[in-house]
């Protein structure tokens, strides 16, 4: 987890010269050659850092300070090589993550080469997100621990591995948790995300980048379906401002540097190796352990809805965007041409009240759910989401095909796999 980054401390405000003047006249040659020594220790320290050939941002955990060197590149080459019926040689950001996982192996299993990145933060469980790159490594994808702002890393992996795609899905999730920890948010989903694109656009050849977005964008828009033309200047959480900031960093770069864009506005997806922070997965856990689960509903007892979106359906969503990306027409950080730039809804176009989410789980597991319904907190979660899924339809044929039953069905037959102590008597 980056630290928080403290606002300096206001200068020029403590005038001591003003109240000590004597004192602080005799001092000032000492002062003065203390001053030097530590700015000087600091600048070696600094310059030892910046040398060494695998250094990374101060904002990073030690461990990712280890990557390079021949063994390191060959096994960077060899995950990256295509196999039978391969295309792409896709850098996958956010590997470890819930979505990052499920696209990596869907792409391996197709055949292209995949390498991962991830930081393994601890904004969940790090078990899940090391248990989720031991799975994929089992299908020969390296994933390199790695911070997407370190530009030495990936400007090193681009050297390495000529990437045709950039599938880009490391970020700082999570609604509420943008109040606990905003400037996780600015780390990943600006500064890093502008990080990988410099470097993009700096690559020859260019790679095609596509990008997970959020339906959080539409924020307090309230007409349904929700479509790309409809308005996300009205973000209701950080979390959203900086996925709608992505947008127009997107564009930016598209404009400047002829990078090909696509970004994907994900609506709640859930299953298998999915996220704890994320109401079906806390839901699941506290229904088995007697805990009380707290519902939200909006004003005169309203639903609150969501569309959820199963697993698999976006990932044919992910492939069909690489599918039908155009390249990017610039090289060597120089535009050559107009590039795609492109926006589309991932959803599953039927929203369901959480109220149902939760009788689908107490079916599920056999045990009856301890609710306690509170009215919806003004922390940056909305009403209600509902895709338009019209022009992903029409682009990639992206056709969801998993109704929550089912999906939820898949979900807890792995929960109870993965944590199989949970499991409870049935009290249904
Ligand atoms: N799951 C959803 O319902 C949903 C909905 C809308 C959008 N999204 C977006 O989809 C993408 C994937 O989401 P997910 O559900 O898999 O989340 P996730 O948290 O499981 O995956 C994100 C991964 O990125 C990694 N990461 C974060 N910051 C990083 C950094 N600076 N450098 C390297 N790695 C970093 C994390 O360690 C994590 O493993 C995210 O961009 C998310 O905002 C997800």
């Amino acid at each position: 987890m980056p630290p928080q980054l403290n606002p300096p401390s206001t200068p020029g405000k403590l005038k001591t010269d003003k109240y000590y003047p004597s004192y602080s006249h005799r001092l000032r040659p000492h002062r003065i050659t203390l001053f030097s020594t530590l700015l000087l220790a600091l600048i070696v320290v600094f310059f030892y850092l910046s040398y060494s050939p695998s250094s990374s941002s101060s904002l990073l955990p030690r461990r990712s300070l280890i990557w390079g060197g021949p063994k390191w590149e060959s096994r960077v080459r060899s995950s990256a090589k295509l196999r039978t019926g391969g295309r792409f040689t896709v850098l996958v950001t956010g590997a470890a993550g819930f979505v990052g996982t499920h696209v990596s192996l869907a792409l391996r299993r197709r055949g292209d080469g995949v390498i991962g990145i991830d930081n393994f933060n601890d904004y969940y469980d790090t078990k899940l997100k090391r248990d989720r790159k031991h799975l994929l490594e089992k299908s020969g994808i390296f994933v390199i621990e790695g911070d997407i702002n370190n530009k030495e890393l990936l400007e090193k992996l681009f050297d390495v591995v000529p990437f045709t795609h950039v599938m880009h899905l490391a970020a700082q999730a999570g609604v509420r948790y943008a109040m606990k920890n905003p400037a996780s948010y600015v780390h990943s989903n600006i500064a890093g995300f502008v990080n990988l694109l410099e470097v993009c656009k700096s690559a020859n050849p260019q790679p095609a980048i596509v990008w997970a977005s959020s339906s959080s964008v539409y924020g307090l828009n309230s007409k349904v379906p929700f479509s790309e033309k409809d308005r996300t200047d009205r973000p209701a959480s950080l979390y959203a401002a900086t996925k709608k900031a992505g947008e127009e960093i997107a564009h930016t770069y598209n404009h400047i540097y002829g990078l090909s864009l696509t970004g994907l506005r994900f609506f709640t997806v859930y299953g298998p190796w999915g996220r704890p922070d994320m109401a079906y997965f806390f839901f699941t856990k506290d229904i088995l352990s007697g805990k009380q689960i707290k519902i939200f509903e909006g004003l005169n007892h309203s639903s609150v809805a969501r569309d959820f979106t199963y697993i698999d359906d976006i990932v044919q969503g992910c492939l069909g965007a690489l599918d039908t990306a155009k390249k990017s027409t610039g090289s060597g950080g120089k535009k050559r041409g107009p590039a795609q730039l492109r926006v589309f809804n991932l959803g599953n176009t039927s929203p369901v009240p959480v109220t149902r989410l939760v009788s689908i789980l107490e079916k599920l597991l056999k045990v009856k759910a301890n609710k306690k319904m509170m009215p919806i907190p003004r922390n940056g979660d909305v009403m209600f989401t509902h895709a338009n899924i019209s022009s992903a339809q029409r682009e990639f044929r992206y056709k969801p095909t998993t109704d929550l039953e089912t999906g939820l069905k898949k979900f807890v037959q792995w929960y109870l796999k993965y944590y199989p102590s949970s499991s409870r008597r049935s009290s249904w």
